[in-house]
């Protein structure tokens, strides 16, 4: 099966029409030349940048040499207003810093520990869906969006999205997004940081935002404090002191990083749930078979998760053809030389999980939904080589090992509850804050 790709660009555009289509669509403003080529070099008004699809390059610039290409501050503008100087945008000392008192969280037991809630969290979507899978035909973005916010919530803070502050963060979390939706086009077009000014609108969501999990890390350092907090997430990282500083997070901090793993960890899971649930939706037979695996081996146990393997590639072929992240920059440090073109100090480098998901010179079959390429040479090497929907390096997703869990666990509950049919028009994807489709993805369930 072939699922949508939007249309590409044929061949060369001047600057202008560039920038007109790229304001309409980043994605279908793209040269069809991209799936081909190992490195586009393109000068705009405001920028000088070099799309980056060569393995050699992208391995470079992400893993040998990562303090060389920070982060672009074109990029972490658009997202101020929400995360501070989390994690997310920081570069240098600080980043480091807070990854030195981020990453254990994340790493190995914990996620043992944090299984059960992700398990609940699970049962709950099914269900959220009960009333509705009678074939009614339905738009799968908002439910998966609100299972993912609630494994969040569940996994940081251990309460259900039901609480009421919780239930206050999602819906003003709802209205961020729809006051600022495409965050990352300015990035993208390589405005400079005067032409992106916030709206009125994103700087009091924002604000809300951060002021209701204000309220939220305050209680869970009073709770530390008397010996009382649950021994999740949030209570990991507010008591993890730096390794080389002693220093641990302030309040402030918190807030900044608590905001980053609700926008990069509920967003980026709800899309690849959504277009992974379409695929499946658009491939009976791969369906069945998942639904067989969860009805032989699901089970509230972190150590079944190991036999889900059917469910695991299916979730990395939907990370595959429609990366959350389908692109993010870079920046030259310094001058470079890169595939033997000048590169100036300041430089920005596209990295583009899209098009490197989908590069002709590198997959077999690249537009193919096929979960088994992965058992494939190609696919194998192509795992190691051009696949990077949570980056790679250092600043690689410090979730990386979560999602991949949370995935195919909610994948495998819902296959097993339901079955899904298409409903309505082909989604079209389109580049927002993550991956979306521009209409929804509409589908229909009927219970198996
Ligand atoms: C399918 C799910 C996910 C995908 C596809 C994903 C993807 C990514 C990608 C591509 C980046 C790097 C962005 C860049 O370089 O511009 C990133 C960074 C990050 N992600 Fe995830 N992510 C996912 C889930 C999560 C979860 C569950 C969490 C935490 C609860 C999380 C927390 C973060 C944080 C804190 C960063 C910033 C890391 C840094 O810059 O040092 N992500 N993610």
């Amino acid at each position: 099966m072939i699922p949508p790709k939007p249309p590409a660009r044929p061949g060369k555009a001047s600057v202008w029409r560039f920038i007109r289509d790229f304001r309409r669509d980043i994605l279908s403003a793209q040269s069809d030349r991209l799936y081909r080529a190992w490195m586009a070099e393109f000068r705009g008004p405001f920028v000088h940048s070099f799309t980056c699809n060569d393995p050699a390059l992208v391995d470079l610039i992400l893993k040998r040499r990562p303090m060389d290409f920070p982060k672009s501050p074109r990029m972490a503008a658009g997202l101020q207003p929400l995360l501070g100087h989390s994690s997310f945008i920081s570069n240098g000392e600080t980043w480091l810093h807070q990854r030195r008192i981020i990453d254990p969280a994340f790493q190995g037991g914990r996620l043992r520990q944090a299984f059960p809630a992700m398990w609940d969290a699970a049962q709950a979507g099914v269900a959220r869906l009960e009333p509705v899978a009678d074939g009614t035909q339905i738009d799968i973005e908002p439910q998966t969006s609100h299972i993912a916010a609630d494994v969040i919530f569940r996994t940081l803070f251990s309460i259900p999205i039901q609480d009421g502050i919780a239930a206050q963060v999602f819906r003003a979390f709802q209205d961020h997004q729809d006051a600022q939706p495409m965050v990352n086009l300015g990035g993208l077009m390589g405005l400079p940081r005067w032409a992106r000014i916030h709206s009125r609108r994103v700087r009091r969501s924002a604000q809300r935002i951060r002021g209701l999990i204000g309220q939220l890390v305050a209680a869970r350092a009073r709770q530390i404090a008397a010996g009382t907090a649950p021994a999740d997430l949030a209570t990991k990282i507010m008591t993890t002191p730096d390794p080389q500083t002693g220093r641990i997070f302030t309040q402030a901090e918190m807030i900044d990083e608590v905001a980053t793993f609700f926008l990069a960890g509920h967003e980026t899971a709800a899309s690849a749930l959504a277009w992974a649930l379409y695929l499946l939706a658009e491939s009976p037979d791969w369906q069945d078979r998942l639904a067989r695996e969860a009805h032989q081996n699901l089970a509230p146990d972190f150590a079944a998760m190991r036999s889900l393997p059917l469910a695991r590639a299916v979730f990395r072929e939907a990370l595959r053809l429609y990366p959350p992240v389908a692109m993010t920059v870079r920046q030259c440090r310094l001058p470079e030389t890169l595939r033997g073109r000048k590169a100036p100090k300041g430089a920005q480098l596209v990295i583009s999980p899209w098009h490197l998901h989908r590069h002709q010179r590198l997959w077999d079959d690249p537009d193919r939904f096929d979960p088994g390429r992965w058992e494939t040479e190609n696919g194998k090497t192509c795992q190691r080589d051009a696949f990077i929907p949570f980056s790679a390096g250092p600043r690689a997703c410090p979730g990386a090992g979560f999602a991949m869990v949370e995935g195919p666990l909610i994948l495998s509950a819902l296959l097993r509850a339901y079955r899904l049919a298409p409903g309505g028009e082909r989604p079209q994807p389109i580049m927002r804050l993550t991956l979306r489709s521009r209409d929804g993805i509409r589908l229909r369930l009927w219970p198996r």
